[in-house]
C-alpha cells in the first residue's frame, strides 16, 4: 500500500482489522479479548482485555533487542548551557530506579501522581516511572500559578507530587517549592509525598512531613540495589490524565488510556511523520502540553528514537539560530513545533541570516500544530529551509493527528490554511447546527463519527457525565472537536475557529471563560467580558473589559492593573493577559449576552454585521473609542 487513499479505504472499509494490524508493533503481556468492545465505557473501548506496559514498551523492549547504547533521550538547556544524554540503557536505569523510590514511598498501580516540572530529563524519568509501576501520572504545566495546580491536585486526587526547585523563563528563576506548597495549602486534598528534585539554581526547603529529596531517594534505592519491575497493567486502565481548558476555570481532565494510546502512536511515527527507529525526532514543546505528553516522551520512545527535550525559547536563548545549531548539533531529521515558535523566529531574523552558521542538512521534514499555521509562516519556511513544512491539526483530546499530511505513507500536495486530510481512525463530518452535513466547502462544526480512533480519550477523569455534556451531546453519535471549518472539494480540511470560549496563545491552549472568573472576582468589578485579539507573534492574545461597581472610588487604572495582576496569580503569567480596559457598558442580545464574537471582529479590523438581536448598537462605538485609546486591536505587535 502506497497511497494516503488506499490506507484510509482499507481503515475505513476494516477499522478493527487495521488497528489489530497496527498492535502488532505493540509487546502485550495479554492479547486483547477484543479489538474494540462497543459495550464498554461511554462509547466502547480500544484493545479490552488486553494487558500491558508502557514503560517495557518505551524502554526495556528496545535495550533486550540491543538498542540500550543509542541515545534514548538528549537534553539540552540553553537557559542554563547544560547538556546531557542518556542511552536506552541509562535511562531504563533511571526510570527503574525512580519507579523504586516511587514504590518506596506507597505508590502503586492506579494512584495519581501530579508531576509539575520545568524541562529537564527528570520529567520524562518521573512519568516514565510512573507508567512502570501503572501510577497515572497528571503533569501540570510549570507555568500555570498555585490556584490552577490546586484545582488539578483536587480532581486527580494524587497521592504524591514531584516537582524540581525551580523553572527557568529567561528574565527570573521561579522556584517553585513554595508553589507546590501554596497548592497544597489551597487544595482540600493533600498528597502524603511530595518528591523535589534540587536544581543548583535554587535549593528547595523541605519542611514538611511529606517531602522528601528526589537524589537521596535515588542514592537509598541504588545503595540497597531496588529497581522496581514493569507492572502489567489493563490496555484500559489510564496511563495518565492531562487536564486542558474547558469552557469555564475548571479544566477537564483528559484521560489517556494504555494500550490504543501506544498502538496509535506508534502507528503515527511511521506513517505520519515519516520517522524510523534509531533518527532523532525533536518536538520543540514542553512535556505540560499534550504534544510534549505524545511526542518527546511516548511515541519518540515507543518507536526507538532519539528523543530530546529543549529547555529554552526560540529567541533569546541566546538568539533566533538556537533551533538550527539544535538541528546541527543533534542531527535531527523531524522538528515538530508551533508556528508561533516560527513568528519569534522570523520575527528577530526576518533573512534567516543565523541560519549559514549552521549545517541543517539533517532535518528532514518541519511539522506545525497546536494553533492554526498562518500561510505567511509556512512559505518563509519552506522557502528558508528548503524541505516540507507541515501542518497538521490536533487536540489534547486526541492526542495524535485528526488531519495531516501522511508523510510516511505519500506527501500530498500542500495546500496553504489547509492541515490537509483525515487520518485513519477519523471520519470526519462538517455538520450544521441541527446535525446535517454541510456541502463541501460551507462552513460548520467538526465533527468526529464515533467511535473515536485508538489514543483518543476514552472519557474525562472520573466524569463521564461531563464528557458526554461536552463532547458527545450536541451532535448525537459524533464527537464534537469544538472546532469549525469545512471541507474543500480535494477532501482537505481548514480549521477556521473555535466554536467555544477556548483561545490559543502562543500555541498554549487557554479559556477565556477562566480569566472572566477571576475578574469577576475582583471586588470592584461588575460585570467583565475576556476577547482573544489577533496578535503578529502570538496568533490570539486575551483583552479584558470591566465594568465598575457603583461607588467604586479608586481610579479605574489601578483596578485594570489589580486585574491583570490577579489573573497572572490564579492562572499564571501563560496567560498573557496584559490589557484590561472600563467600559461603561458591554453590547449584549436582548436576552443579555455579551457579544464576544463581534468585539472581536472590531478589534481584529475584520467585516462585522451588526447582531440583529443587540440591545443598543451604539455601544460597538463606545467600545471601539476604548479599545482605540488603549491601543488595542488590529494585530497590534506584542510588547
Ligand atoms: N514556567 C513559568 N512561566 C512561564 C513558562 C513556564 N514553563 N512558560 C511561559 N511562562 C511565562 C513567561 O515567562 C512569560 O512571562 P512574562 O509575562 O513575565 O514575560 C509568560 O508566561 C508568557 O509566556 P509566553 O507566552 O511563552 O511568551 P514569551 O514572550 O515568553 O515567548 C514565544 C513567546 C513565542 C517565544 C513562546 O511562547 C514559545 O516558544 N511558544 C511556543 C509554544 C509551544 O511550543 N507550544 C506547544 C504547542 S506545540
Ligand atoms: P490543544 O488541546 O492545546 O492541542 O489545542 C487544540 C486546539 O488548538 C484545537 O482545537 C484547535 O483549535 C487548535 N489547533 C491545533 N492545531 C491546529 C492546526 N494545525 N490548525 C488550526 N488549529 C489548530
Amino acid at each position: 500500500m502506497t497511497s494516503y487513499k488506499d490506507v484510509y479505504t482499507s481503515w475505513k472499509s476494516a477499522p478493527e482489522a487495521f488497528w489489530a494490524e497496527a498492535a502488532k508493533a505493540i509487546d502485550w503481556v495479554k492479547p486483547a479479548d477484543a479489538v474494540f468492545d462497543p459495550d464498554q465505557g461511554v462509547y466502547g473501548r480500544w484493545f479490552a482485555g488486553a494487558e500491558c506496559n508502557t514503560a517495557y514498551n518505551c524502554l526495556d523492549r528496545h535495550v533486550e533487542a540491543g538498542r540500550g547504547e543509542q541515545n534514548a533521550l538528549i537534553y539540552d538547556s540553553p537557559i542554563t548551557g547544560a547538556q546531557k544524554t542518556y542511552t536506552y540503557s541509562e535511562l531504563l536505569e533511571e526510570v527503574a530506579t525512580f519507579a523504586a523510590a516511587l514504590q518506596s514511598r506507597g505508590i502503586n498501580k492506579g494512584d495519581r501522581v501530579v508531576i509539575y516540572m520545568p524541562m529537564i530529563p527528570q520529567a520524562a524519568i518521573a512519568m516514565l516511572a510512573c507508567a512502570r509501576i501503572g501510577a497515572i501520572h497528571s503533569v501540570v504545566f510549570g507555568g500555570f500559578a498555585p490556584h490552577e495546580l490546586a484545582t488539578r491536585i483536587d480532581d486527580a486526587t494524587p497521592k504524591a507530587m514531584i516537582c524540581a526547585s525551580c523553572g527557568i523563563e529567561p528574565n527570573r528563576i521561579i522556584p517553585y517549592k513554595p508553589l507546590v506548597d501554596e497548592a497544597i495549602n489551597l487544595s482540600h486534598h493533600k498528597p502524603d509525598t511530595c518528591i523535589v528534585f534540587q536544581r543548583e539554581q535554587v535549593t528547595a526547603n523541605l519542611d514538611h512531613d511529606r517531602d522528601a529529596d528526589w537524589m537521596d531517594l535515588m542514592q537509598d534505592m541504588s545503595a540497597r540495589g531496588e529497581r522496581a519491575d514493569c507492572v502489567a497493567v489493563a490496555a484500559t486502565d489510564p496511563l495518565y490524565v492531562l487536564y486542558t481548558s474547558g469552557t469555564t476555570g475548571k479544566p477537564k481532565g483528559v484521560v489517556r488510556d494504555t494500550g490504543g494510546h501506544m498502538v496509535a502512536l506508534k502507528w503515527s511515527m511511521e506513517n505520519v511523520y515519516g520517522v524510523k527507529p534509531g533518527e532523532v525526532f525533536w518536538a520543540a514543546s514542553d512535556v505540560g502540553w499534550v504534544v510534549g505528553h505524545s511526542y518527546i516522551v511516548y511515541a519518540s520512545l515507543l518507536l526507538g528514537c532519539t528523543t530530546v527535550m529543549f529547555e529554552g525559547k526560540p529567541v533569546g536563548t541566546p538568539d533566533a539560530g538556537v533551533f538550527w545549531r539544535m538541528i546541527d548539533e543533534h542531527k535531527i531529521s523531524v522538528l515538530f513545533t508551533a508556528p508561533t515558535a516560527l513568528r519569534a523566529i522570523k520575527k528577530e531574523d526576518p533573512q534567516g541570516s543565523l541560519l549559514k552558521d549552521y549545517d541543517i542538512s539533517s532535518l528532514r521534514t518541519l511539522f506545525l500544530a497546536g494553533e492554526r499555521a498562518d500561510p505567511d509562516t509556512i512559505q518563509w519556511s519552506e522557502k528558508l529551509l528548503d524541505i516540507p513544512v507541515i501542518d497538521h491539526w490536533w487536540q489534547t483530546e486526541t492526542g495524535w493527528t485528526i488531519a495531516g499530511n501522511p508523510m510516511g505513507i505519500e506527501h500530498l500536495p500542500v495546500k496553504y490554511g489547509s492541515s490537509t486530510v483525515p487520518m485513519p481512525g477519523y471520519e470526519i463530518h462538517i455538520l450544521d447546527e441541527g446535525g446535517h452535513e454541510v456541502p463541501r466547502g460551507d462552513l460548520g462544526a467538526i465533527c468526529v463519527k464515533l467511535p473515536l480512533p485508538p489514543g483518543c480519550l476514552p472519557t474525562l477523569w472520573k466524569n463521564d457525565d461531563r464528557f458526554r455534556d461536552s463532547y458527545l451531546a450536541n451532535f448525537p453519535g459524533y464527537y464534537e472537536t469544538a472546532d469549525a471549518g469545512y471541507m474543500d472539494e480535494d477532501g482537505y480540511l481548514h480549521i477556521m475557529a473555535r466554536t467555544d470560549d477556548i483561545i490559543n496563545v502562543a500555541g498554549h491552549r487557554l479559556s477565556t471563560g477562566g480569566m472572566e472568573e477571576v475578574l469577576s472576582a475582583h471586588p470592584a468589578v461588575a460585570e467583565c467580558a475576556v476577547v482573544s485579539v489577533a496578535d503578529s507573534l502570538k496568533g490570539q492574545v486575551p483583552v479584558g473589559f470591566i465594568i465598575l461597581k457603583a461607588g467604586v472610588d479608586e481610579p479605574s487604572e489601578q483596578i485594570e492593573a489589580e486585574c491583570v495582576k490577579l489573573v497572572r496569580e490564579h492562572i499564571g503569567a501563560v496567560a498573557s493577559l496584559r490589557k484590561v480596559m472600563t467600559v461603561g457598558r458591554l453590547p449584549k442580545t436582548r436576552s443579555g449576552k455579551i457579544l464576544r464574537a463581534t468585539i472581536r471582529k472590531i478589534a481584529d479590523g475584520e467585516d462585522w454585521a451588526m447582531p440583529a438581536t443587540v440591545d443598543d448598537p451604539k455601544i460597538f462605538n463606545e467600545i471601539e473609542g476604548v479599545m482605540k485609546y488603549h491601543k488595542v486591536g488590529a494585530m497590534p505587535p506584542t510588547e
